[in-house]
């Protein structure tokens, strides 16, 4: 198919109408699994997975071959237990609706390793800073459900700042805000895993947080083990009120890593210390799954100071990393903003402009997940637009991300201003992304030779749902102002 077509305006539409039909369709007919296929757990400890998968509802799903301790619930696909033996569990998963079944194999790794692909889920950060609460964390997480998040594989609801009370309790244990918590984190984290999804938490590496409530420093221990009585699935640490020194940063995050460790539950770690002292050369040793690499984001393509976290400069600033990431260990380039259009409250300036546009939101979530970016989505789940929808629920994009390979893509070519990404893929295939940084229409052929391929490949369009016919000498792109084409390269070899 030759994209310059889409230059007509009818065609333009029936496109659009086209891309939100295929998203809507994935709840009509077989069932079809997406997401993670490999999940990594501690060894006795609680495991929860939800197999995500669309299809005409009701489901059944079934196994075969899950380990000892496991259990699957037929009508919701979540996958729950504890498995003492560490080993590589080959598990077959079968789903049934009345169209027909699909079979995938799934598997789960019992070990010492966590988040063997980037996690996918949702942080409170971006929109709603200090409005945090239960009611608002159990919206989320119904809306994660009903929007059909989870089925394509998001899982994580993480609470960010100001959950806390104004102080520790008498023996030092952390206590929520009894306002804003009233039945406590165990509650509410049994609401969240009753719903198959996992309850995230933060705190920082200082006495206290960015927000001033009270930090983990000298608490580690004892916050860790609360945190595993509540049930919490991730720690988010961050470096407000700590001493600007190395020694002190890769000391103060072994300790909460030790304490992790230890607590008897598998609680992901994601270090924020915005880039401070190239956490992608130490993260992972202090037991770090995810880190971040750069001031936070602003729902903005550009904006002076450079320093402040545009898309545009975060983005650059992950050129050279891709060689630290890889199953279990991710560069963290910061939530996401797509669906904010300026109304988050720390990223958006309160609404002062309408942020990003919906391409540019689509060139976000193409670029996160290529660059195997967490993709941890941060705007109200509640109230999404068509647009927001068909960009988070893409699941041609999410298997991009999801890939077991956990490579992060690598920039390949700068032509002006396109810039072309390449994802090798675990089954021989490779996604390439061809970004227009440019606020004008580009063309560009994209040739085989430039990608170091070799043979005949055939092209998917990511975004459009489509075929492109094979790459043998070059593609002719058409790529409007900041727009992201994701291509998926498929050897004919391999077929
Ligand atoms: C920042 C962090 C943000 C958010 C905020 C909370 O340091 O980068 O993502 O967590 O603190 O106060």
């Amino acid at each position: 198919m030759n994209r310059s077509l889409f230059l007509f305006p009818i065609l333009w539409l029936a496109v659009l109408f086209s891309t939100a039909q295929s998203n809507a369709l994935l709840y009509e007919g077989l069932p079809v699994f997406h997401g993670a296929t490999i999940i990594g757990n501690y060894p006795g400890t609680d495991f929860l997975f939800t197999v995500p998968a669309t299809g005409e509802r009701p489901i059944t799903f079934f196994s075969k071959d899950l380990p000892k301790g496991l259990n699957l619930e037929a009508t919701t696909g979540i996958i729950k237990g504890k498995v003492s033996e560490p080993g590589e569990y080959h598990v077959k998963i079968i789903a049934a609706n009345a169209k027909g079944r699909a079979e995938e194999d799934l598997k789960i790794v019992i070990g010492d390793a966590l988040c063997l692909t980037p996690p996918m889920g949702w942080n409170s950060w971006n929109v709603f800073t200090n409005t945090l609460d239960e009611k608002l964390v159990m919206e989320i997480a119904d809306a994660m459900v009903s929007s059909g998040m989870r089925d394509l594989g998001y899982q994580y609801i993480n609470m960010d700042d100001y959950w806390h009370a104004p102080a520790r309790d008498a023996n030092g244990k952390p206590l929520p805000d009894p306002k804003k918590f009233p039945h406590g984190i165990r509650w509410l984290s049994d609401y969240v895993h009753s719903r198959g999804l996992k309850l995230g938490i933060y705190s920082d590496a200082g006495n206290k947080t960015c927000g001033k409530c009270f930090g983990g420093f000298q608490h580690e221990e004892i916050d860790a083990k609360t945190y595993a009585e509540w049930g919490i699935d991730l720690l988010k640490y961050d470096f407000c009120f700590v001493p600007l020194k190395k020694k002190e940063a890769l000391a103060r995050y072994q300790k909460m890593g030790n304490a992790l460790k230890g607590s008897g539950r598998s609680i992901v770690y994601s270090i924020c210390n915005w880039g401070l002292f190239k956490p992608w050369n130490w993260a992972e040793n202090v037991g770090g799954n995810y880190w971040r690499t750069t001031p936070d984001i602003r729902d903005k393509w550009k904006i002076t100071p450079f320093w402040y976290g545009s898309f545009m400069s975060i983005l650059k600033r992950q050129t050279k990393l891709y060689k630290y990431a890889g199953p279990g260990h991710w560069n963290d380039p910061d939530m996401m903003i797509v669906g904010n259009y300026g109304l988050g409250k720390a990223t958006g300036g309160g609404g002062a402009d309408k942020g990003l546009t919906d391409t540019e939101y689509q060139t976000h979530m193409s670029l996160w997940c290529m660059l195997a970016a967490p993709l941890l989505t941060s705007n109200d789940l509640r109230s999404m637009n068509d647009a927001t929808k068909n960009i988070l629920l893409n699941p041609e994009i999410i298997a991009i991300s999801q890939d077991e390979l956990g490579e992060q893509a690598k920039r390949v070519v700068k032509a002006g201003s396109i810039w072309v990404y390449r994802k090798n893929l675990k089954d021989g295939s490779v996604a390439i992304a061809v970004f227009n940084k440019s606020k004008k229409e580009k063309k560009f052929d994209l040739k085989e030779a430039q990608l170091n391929l070799t043979g005949t490949y055939t092209a998917r369009d990511v975004w459009q749902h489509s075929e492109m016919g094979t790459l043998k000498n070059k593609l002719n792109l058409s790529l409007n102002p900041h727009e992201t084409i994701v291509l998926l390269l498929t050897s004919t070899q391999s077929k």
